[in-house]
């Protein structure tokens, strides 16, 4: 449990406002107690009180928590419900037809409004075309789409006819891209010509012409792409299809295909400690609940409010803050194609005043780059904008420093803002531990308390709690409406990666170590406690990296391990053994850069090592063991000061200290 040992000192506190007290949907902390008591005394009434209050079944579900055969748990079983007709249909016909849902603005500038009733109608077309080309419930559709209005309208078409989506990250490589075709069995994909991203054109569909030439993919029978430049693409004939010309001559209507509330939703891809990315599936009852309940809760969701995630649809952020939440709830949102540095790092500040945005929800990362760029440029500081709209702010994706927090919450914020920073997971579907605005006291760099119904808890080795003050294992201890139900064609995995033996089998293991305050209880989170890194709120497994190094030919071994970085929270370091001599000065650095394009254009650039070190050998144990361990301090540039007794080789680590 060294790694997490350190605890936070921070000792500044902001407690809310009377306002905020008075006007949240949990107005103060009574309130919050007040819901935690209800859900340890009645674990199941307080789902079923809140599911009544949030959902609307076609069929109602005979049982709240179905737990015979853990930890493969179901919620509302037997209840069917479609969810996007609970966040269109409903909507509508409690009266928000006219009201606007998206506020699209392109890379470019362009702003385009769609309401719930033209939203409800462009999804319809799609869907009714979806079921044109033979696509039906239970199938599995690969969207690879540009953030848009028509990504947002693709995911939600699969959902109307209740086809399992899995949307993959528009910078995904060919390789990743058919990995997760290939493992979904996906019967379509979803793609256009081309994306934007500051000033860019950047390509798709000739990806997606890549992916399904790597094999494995026949099941796919249509791709539909979206035109988003006009750019000349190739189109199979019989296979390939524009988004318009099978949506426009469409019925506006489609009546939504009701499914069990366990129904996978949606299938998302996230990285493991070992072998490959894990395909995430989600519910519908369960996760569209908590969805609904996180807006309300932690972002106090209100009829007019703006609402701006500026999270990509390939994340999780994307799926529960753009496509479902938002919605579910019948609330305004921006939907942004672009990037927050195009055309200048004023960008986040300019849409904030041009649209008005009331609740603000992005990255650490892109804070961190921001607080840079308007160092050197006062024109693009955030106080250079009329930003009075803001009333809430949020983080999410990875820990934000004290400091950050603290310019984000002056300048940003204009000191009335609170800001959740929100922690959860791919897995958990929607937040888990976050300050509710109206009720919790903030700490900068904590994530506080677990949001009501959440059993979050700090555990030893062997799964026994721990006190207060002492680091350890983050777990939940009772199943949550919108956890992973299991991950796609691998229960094995799922049950051992996620509920594993060693804990008891019964403790839902995050991956994360935590401390809690002594005496606030306030949760800290402490970092991964596996081999995951989380590189500018990303997810990437070290043994992934290591993967794509060595299927490269000149490459005998290779490990990888993070280092912290200020601007990306964590950077990628590798340390590779080649089969040929080992090459320094301009020969290293230029095979250096050719195996970084080689990562990136096998997983994506996100997976680009910040920086590779080579060496005749690594750092093992006489058992051949990698001591990772002194790779991340060497990464560090830190002097060895570990045991190394048990080291083979240690005269490797003098070769290894130094970058190339
Ligand atoms: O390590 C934690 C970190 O991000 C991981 C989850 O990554 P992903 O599944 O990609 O989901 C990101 C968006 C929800 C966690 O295991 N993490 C996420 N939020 C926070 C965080 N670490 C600290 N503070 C947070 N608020």
């Amino acid at each position: 449990m060294s790694s997490i040992e350190s605890v936070s000192h921070e000792t500044r506190v902001f407690e809310p406002s009377a306002d905020w007290q008075r006007s949240a949907a949990i107005g103060g902390m009574d309130a919050y107690n007040a819901l935690c008591k209800e859900a340890e005394t009645d674990f199941e009434g307080f789902w079923a009180r809140l599911a009544k209050e949030n959902l609307q079944f076609a069929k109602d579900y005979d049982k709240v928590l179905d737990e015979s055969n853990p930890p493969f748990y179901k919620w509302f079983t037997g209840g069917e419900l479609n969810v996007s007709a609970n966040c269109l249909d409903k909507n509508i016909a409690a009266g928000l037809g006219d009201k606007v849902a998206l506020i699209f603005e392109a890379d470019g500038g362009e702003v385009t409004k769609v309401t719930y009733s033209e939203l409800l109608s462009k999804v319809s077309k799609i869907a009714n075309g979806l079921k044109g080309l033979g696509v039906k419930k239970g199938d599995r559709v690969v969207i690879y789409m540009p953030m848009s209005v028509e990504g947002v309208a693709a995911m939600q078409a699969c959902a109307r006819i209740g086809a399992t989506h899995s949307v993959v990250f528009g910078g995904f490589s060919a390789k990743a891209l058919q990995d997760r075709i290939q493992d979904t069995g996906a019967v379509a994909v979803f793609t256009a010509d081309q994306q934007v991203r500051g000033g860019k054109q950047l390509p798709l569909k000739s990806i997606v012409d890549e992916a399904l030439s790597l094999g494995g993919c026949e099941a796919v029978k249509n791709v539909i792409v979206y035109k988003r430049t006009g750019a000349d693409v190739a189109m199979q004939a019989g296979r390939d299809v524009y988004m318009h010309a099978l949506a426009d001559k469409q019925s506006d209507v489609c009546a939504p295909e009701m499914v069990d509330s366990e129904h996978p939703l949606f299938i998302l891809y996230t990285s493991g400690s070992t072998g490959k990315p894990k395909g995430v599936q989600h519910s519908s009852a369960g996760y569209l609940l908590w969805a609904m309940l996180t807006m309300k809760w932690t972002f106090d969701i209100k009829p007019n409010d703006v609402f701006w995630c500026t999270a990509d649809i390939g994340w999780i952020t994307g799926h529960t803050y753009i496509t479902y939440g938002p919605l579910a709830v019948g609330a305004t949102q921006i939907v942004f194609e672009g990037v927050p540095t195009y055309p200048n790092a004023g960008r986040f500040w300019e849409m904030i005043q041009r649209h008005s945005a009331t609740i603000f929800y992005t990255a650490p990362t892109a804070i961190r780059s921001l607080i840079k760029a308007c160092e050197s440029d006062q024109k693009v500081h955030p106080t250079s904008y009329d930003l009075s709209s803001l009333r809430l702010m949020g983080s999410v994706g990875e820990p934000i420093n004290p400091e950050a927090w603290m310019w984000y919450h002056k300048n940003v914020g204009g000191e009335k803002c609170p800001i959740v920073d929100t922690f959860w997971q791919t897995e958990t579907g929607g937040h888990m531990i976050t300050p509710l605005p109206g009720a919790t006291p903030l700490v900068p760099g904590s994530c506080t308390l677990p949001l009501p119904g959440i059993m979050a808890a700090v555990v030893d080795e062997v799964g026994g709690d721990l006190p207060n003050g002492q680091g350890g294992i983050l777990v939940v201890k009772r199943p949550w409406p919108s956890m992973i139900r299991t991950i796609w064609g691998d229960a094995d995995r799922f049950k051992k990666s996620y509920f594993p033996e060693e804990l008891g089998g019964n403790l839902y293991l995050a991956g994360d170590g935590a401390v809690r305050d002594k005496v606030s209880g306030n949760f800290t989170i402490m970092g991964r406690i596996d081999d995951v890194l989380n590189v500018s709120g990303h997810r990437m497994g070290t043994m992934e990296i290591e993967s794509s190094l060595v299927a490269n030919e000149l490459v005998a071994e290779a490990a990888v391990v993070g280092r912290p970085d200020d601007l990306t929270g964590e950077a990628i370091v590798a340390f590779v053994v080649l089969k040929g001599d080992r090459p320094t000065g301009e020969a290293g650095q230029k095979l250096a850069m050719d195996l970084r394009n080689w990562v990136g254009k096998d997983i994506g650039p996100i997976a680009k090592p910040k920086e590779i070190r080579f060496g005749d050998n690594l750092p093992k144990t006489r058992s051949g063991k990698i001591m990772r361990r002194l790779l991340r301090s060497l990464a560090k540039g830190e002097t060895i000061t570990q045991d190394t007794s048990t080291l083979e080789n240690p005269a490797i680590l003098d070769q290894l200290g130094k970058p190339i």
